[in-house]
This record gives structure tokens, C-alpha cells and sequence, in this order.
């Protein structure tokens, strides 16, 4: 989807930015509320109003209990980012890796996808939404919690990956370490973690201006909240809107050292195309992780 599909333009209300371009490519509806364009398929309109995100605010597994139902369409909007995001893991996995524990796992498919391109034989989906889950294959190995409670979980996996954004939708900060932490406690040494962040200054995807304001915002007022953001989607017709949360290298960076994690690699990859880019605005963020 193109930026102008999209409705790049973020605008504040109550603090808090409104990004309809955040995780998904955005709105997903057969019926486009008011201010909103769809494209060719009728399936995709984008609204910017503020008004349009002001409804209820949902915690996000709710809001994905609300999003699965159209989540296959938002996945292949952002099918070119997606798959090109699921190719440099599969080339990163270590040859003789056996196991992978997917955390945050929407519907499955794309684990699936991994542990199969990789030859993962132990996979297991960590997925919170209940309708989420509704949609992954019969067959799989599920945990039905939340990425914060995996202090709760023993196990060892070669590959952990976190992707699209998930790591975003985990408030706040001090949470997120934490989730890193349990991270870096079930993979052994030589072990991978993947984890892609939507980026706070892609440019590319936001624009220059956009982009300039919270770069500018972030050396005025630093804080922890600067990236966080509402992601509104429209299913069906009907407006859902939930929390999230854009990432600065820095941020992710520090949070990382924190954790006991080291990264080993950073990628940037464009959010429309899915081509490696040269420079971090340029893309969003997708980062090959060991333990310390
Ligand atoms: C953008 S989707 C990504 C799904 C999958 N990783 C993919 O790339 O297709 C975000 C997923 O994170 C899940 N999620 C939201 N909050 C979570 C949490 N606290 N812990 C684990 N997963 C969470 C949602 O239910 C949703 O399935």
C-alpha cells in the first residue's frame, strides 16, 4: 500500500500520536468510513482524522481478538515487507537450530513459513488473542498468555522471534526489558532472537516533515512515551483503536544492553517494498539478537 493509501500523516490528540500506518498498512474495511479512500480490492481505506481514533481504545489483545477476522488481509498488504523480513531470518538461523518460539504469533503462518524454510522441527506459537489463535493451524503447539508472563514457562529454543512490531504493543518500557530478559533466559549461547520495530524515523514511510517534528521532539523532550502512538483499524465498517508504541535505534539499543542482549546484525528494510535500505530512515528496523 502506498503512503497515500496509507494516510501517512500523524496527527496528535491528547498526547498521544495517532499512526494509522503503524503495524499493518492500515485500515482494513469493505464498508470505508467517513474520510477514508480503499483500493482496487475495496478492502483497504485509511482515515487520518483524529476523530476517527478518538473511539474506544482497546488493550491490544482485545483489539486483535476485534483484527483477526481481516488479519490475512492486513498480512498481505504488507506482504512484500513481510516476506522480505521472513527471508533474512531463515538466512540468519544457525544450520543445526531445531526449535523456534514464535511470541506474539497472530495467526501462525508466518512461523509456520519460518520453521519450515529454516527446518525448525519444535515449533511453538505464543499468542495471546483468542480469536488470534482461532485462526492457527489445528494442529500447532500454542501458549495462550502474553509475552509478560513467560517467567511462567520453562523450555530452551534455538530461535526466538518477535515480529512485526509486536515488542510495540507491550507498555511500558520497563515491561519490554522484562519480555527481553525471559528472551535471552530460554535460548541457550549460541542461540537467535529476531525481533523487526517499526521505526520512529522512517522517513520513507512517515515523511520528512513528520519525521523531522519527533526527531525534534525527542532532542526538546526526551521520554519513554515520545513513541508511543494509537493504531486504529477499521474492520468491517467498525473503528478499533489500541496502543502502540515506534522505536529509535537508540531506544532499542539501550533496552537490548539492558536485557543481556547483544545485536549482532541490524538491517533496514523498507516498509512498502521490502528492499534492504542503506540508511536507518530509510525503513523500519530488524534486528538479529544474542545473549551477552
Ligand atoms: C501485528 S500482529 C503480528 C503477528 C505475527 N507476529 C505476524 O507477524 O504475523 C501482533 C500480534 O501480537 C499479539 N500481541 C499483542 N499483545 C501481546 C502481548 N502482550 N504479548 C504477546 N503477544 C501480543 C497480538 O495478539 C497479535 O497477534
Amino acid at each position: 500500500m502506498s503512503r497515500r493509501q496509507g494516510g501517512s500523516r500523524d496527527r496528535s490528540s491528547m498526547g498521544r500520536e495517532i499512526n494509522s500506518n503503524y503495524g499493518h498498512g492500515n485500515l482494513v474495511s469493505r464498508t470505508p468510513p467517513f474520510g477514508a479512500r480503499s483500493d482496487s480490492r475495496g478492502l483497504v481505506a485509511a482515515v487520518n482524522s483524529p476523530a476517527c481514533a478518538a473511539g474506544e481504545l482497546l488493550d491490544p489483545v482485545a483489539a486483535y481478538d476485534r483484527v483477526a477476522p481481516v488479519y490475512a488481509c492486513l498480512a498481505k498488504q504488507r506482504g512484500a515487507y513481510l516476506d522480505a523480513i521472513d527471508r533474512i531470518v531463515v538466512s540468519e538461523i544457525p544450520p543445526g537450530s531445531r526449535s523456534l518460539l514464535d511470541v506474539g504469533a497472530g495467526d501462525g503462518a508466518r512461523a509456520g513459513r519460518i520453521a519450515g524454510a529454516a527446518g525448525l522441527r519444535d515449533l511453538v506459537l505464543l499468542e495471546p488473542s483468542g480469536v488470534m489463535r482461532s485462526h492457527c493451524p489445528a494442529q500447532a503447539n500454542i501458549w495462550d498468555m502474553r509475552a509478560e508472563d513467560l517467567h511462567c514457562r520453562q523450555g530452551s529454543f534455538d530461535v526466538i522471534t518477535c515480529l512485526w512490531n509486536v515488542l510495540g504493543h507491550i507498555l511500558p518500557t520497563a515491561a519490554r526489558v522484562a519480555v527481553l530478559r525471559q528472551f535471552v533466559r530460554l535460548v541457550p549461547l549460541e542461540g537467535r532472537i529476531f525481533i523487526d520495530l517499526n521505526h520512529r524515523y522512517n522517513a520513507r514511510h512517515y515523511g520528512a516533515v513528520a519525521t523531522a517534528a519527533r526527531f525534534l521532539r525527542d532532542q526538546v523532550s526526551p521520554g519513554d512515551g515520545n513513541g508511543d502512538v494509537t493504531v486504529t483499524w477499521s474492520v468491517e465498517g467498525r473503528l478499533v483503536s489500541t496502543t502502540g508504541h515506534v522505536f529509535t535505534h537508540r531506544e532499542f539499543a539501550a533496552m537490548a544492553q539492558a536485557a543481556g542482549l547483544r545485536i549482532e546484525k541490524r538491517f533496514v528494510v523498507d516498509y512498502a517494498s521490502g528492499a534492504l535500505r542503506r540508511w536507518s530512515f530509510e525503513g523500519n528496523l530488524l534486528y538479529v539478537l544474542r545473549r551477552l
